[in-house]
């Protein structure tokens, strides 16, 4: 069997080695020559994946990528990973999955299954994706061509997600579109969970990430309650964690960061409007995790001031530029939105992140671009008046951060575990 993976990013390229590794060749496809120049070389450019893994099925000819979507005239199922991101005023840009399907349709041979997989509002697939489709291939969906959505689960760096093993749910756009999607990822993920459409699909997504948004922020927004108190909630949530039933514990940060959780939810909220439909829970999580960036510069300024320091003026190192802990990912990361409240305010700013040693450039933090991760050594630590860890890395020595520095912001509880002068950690 022959496939296409289109969108060579964090979900396609490992679902295309996945692919690979069930003996089924897969054609990678993306815009980007780059990524198609390291991968023909058998090179990652994800941190979490394996060059070796991408160089065995490159060279085993089961793994190939190119820039050239003429390639889906030979495959019998075309898998679309590209970006769903937000647009500047904060609503879903579809752009990235509707150019790829003007792209997709003229090469697409009868019987071909297209699956989208990037995570979207109910009615992408067989409304937006299905009209370009058929307008460009002449073709009807779910009688000439076959149509599906399966969402990604991805959780990279987490060593128990292996996307062989991650339920995988799909809807399709007629009973056989969803009996082609069921009997292509049968032959290469463990679990398949159909459900009666694309949209039910598509609704399932959005529902597991809006749950992670709701549920951080009522940790962050407990988190400011009960520091208010004296209460630490971070013991509160290990306490909590013990009841066997009835409770998941979610953990509180300095703001939402990733390609999903602060934007997914947003594709609800815009697509509810058009039925008339409020979306509070959702607008209200996004408000308090919003937020939570000025909080942790309130402690900052606390925590300078009871050394009489100015935030104005000061040195203060971001530890942690990653929107989550041992990914090199920075995507939306709340550091950077840290990082410039901290420079409008007068503080000299510096990072540490050893997965980024260099900031790329960006549409939304530009600035930044080019500025280097600083060393780590007794020096260079011990020269700025605060250290604000925004990230918590396990490769980072906590315990030489507590030893070198004598004002620490510490966002994730990361110090929990070292030995530190009382007074030296402000919880943020
Ligand atoms: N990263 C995650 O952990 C994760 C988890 C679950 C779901 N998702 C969803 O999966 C989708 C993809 O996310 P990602 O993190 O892999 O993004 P990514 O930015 O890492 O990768 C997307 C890739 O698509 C390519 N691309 C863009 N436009 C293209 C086009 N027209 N034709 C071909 N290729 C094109 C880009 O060059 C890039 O390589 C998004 O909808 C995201 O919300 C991501």
């Amino acid at each position: 069997m022959k496939i296409a993976v289109v969108g060579l990013g964090y979900v396609g390229l490992p679902l295309s080695l996945q692919f690979a590794r069930s003996c089924i060749t897969v054609t990678g496809i993306d815009v980007d020559p780059n990524k198609v120049e390291l991968i023909s070389t058998g090179q990652s450019y994800i941190r979490h994946i394996d060059s070796q893994a991408i160089a065995e099925f490159v060279d085993a000819e089961k793994f190939s990528a190119t820039t050239d979507f003429s390639r889906i005239k030979d495959v019998e199922a075309v898998i679309i990973c590209v970006p769903t991101p937000l647009t500047k005023n904060r609503e879903p840009d579809i752009s990235f999955v509707l150019n790829t399907g003007r792209s997709i349709a003229p090469h697409l041979a009868e019987g071909t299954l297209v699956v989208l997989e990037s995570t979207t509002y109910p009615g992408t697939t067989d409304e937006d994706l299905r009209a370009v489709l058929e307008e460009g291939s002449g073709m009807k969906a779910g009688v000439d061509f076959h149509l599906a959505f399966s969402p990604e689960r991805e959780d990279p760096a987490n060593d128990q997600s292996k996307v062989k093993l991650i339920p995988k749910v799909i809807g399709g756009y007629t009973p056989t579109c969803l009996e082609r999607a069921i009997a292509l990822y049968s032959r290469a993920i463990d679990t398949v969970v159909p459900v009666s459409s694309c949209r039910v699909a598509e609704a399932t997504k959005l529902l597991e990430n809006i749950f992670r948004s709701v549920n951080i922020a009522l940790v962050n927004e407990l988190k400011s309650i009960y520091a208010a108190m004296g209460i630490d909630i971070w013991e509160v949530i290990e306490a909590a964690k013990t009841k066997p039933f009835g409770f998941m514990p979610f953990y509180p940060g300095p703001g939402l960061g990733g390609h999903c959780i602060p934007i997914d939810p947003f594709y609800l909220a815009w697509k509810a409007r058009e039925f008339g439909k409020p979306t509070r829970f959702i607008e209200l999580a996004g408000e308090i995790n919003t937020a939570m960036p000025d909080y942790v510069i309130q402690r900052v300024t606390q925590a300078l001031n009871s050394q009489r320091k100015t935030l104005n003026g000061s040195k203060i190192l971001v530890v942690g530029l990653a929107y989550k802990p041992n990914v090199d990912d920075e995507r939306e990361s709340p550091s950077y939105v840290l990082m410039n409240l901290l420079t409008e305010r007068g503080a000299e700013v510096e990072y540490y992140d050893p997965y980024i040693p260099v900031i790329k450039p960006t549409r939304e933090h530009s600035h930044l671009a080019g500025k280097r991760s600083v060393q780590w050594d007794h020096a260079t630590i011990k020269s700025f008046d605060a250290v604000l860890v925004a990230t918590d890395h396990k490769c980072v020595n906590y315990q030489e951060l507590a030893d070198w520095t004598q004002c620490i912001i510490d966002t994730r509880n990361s110090m929990a575990f070292v030995k530190v002068a009382p007074g030296k950690v402000w919880k943020a």
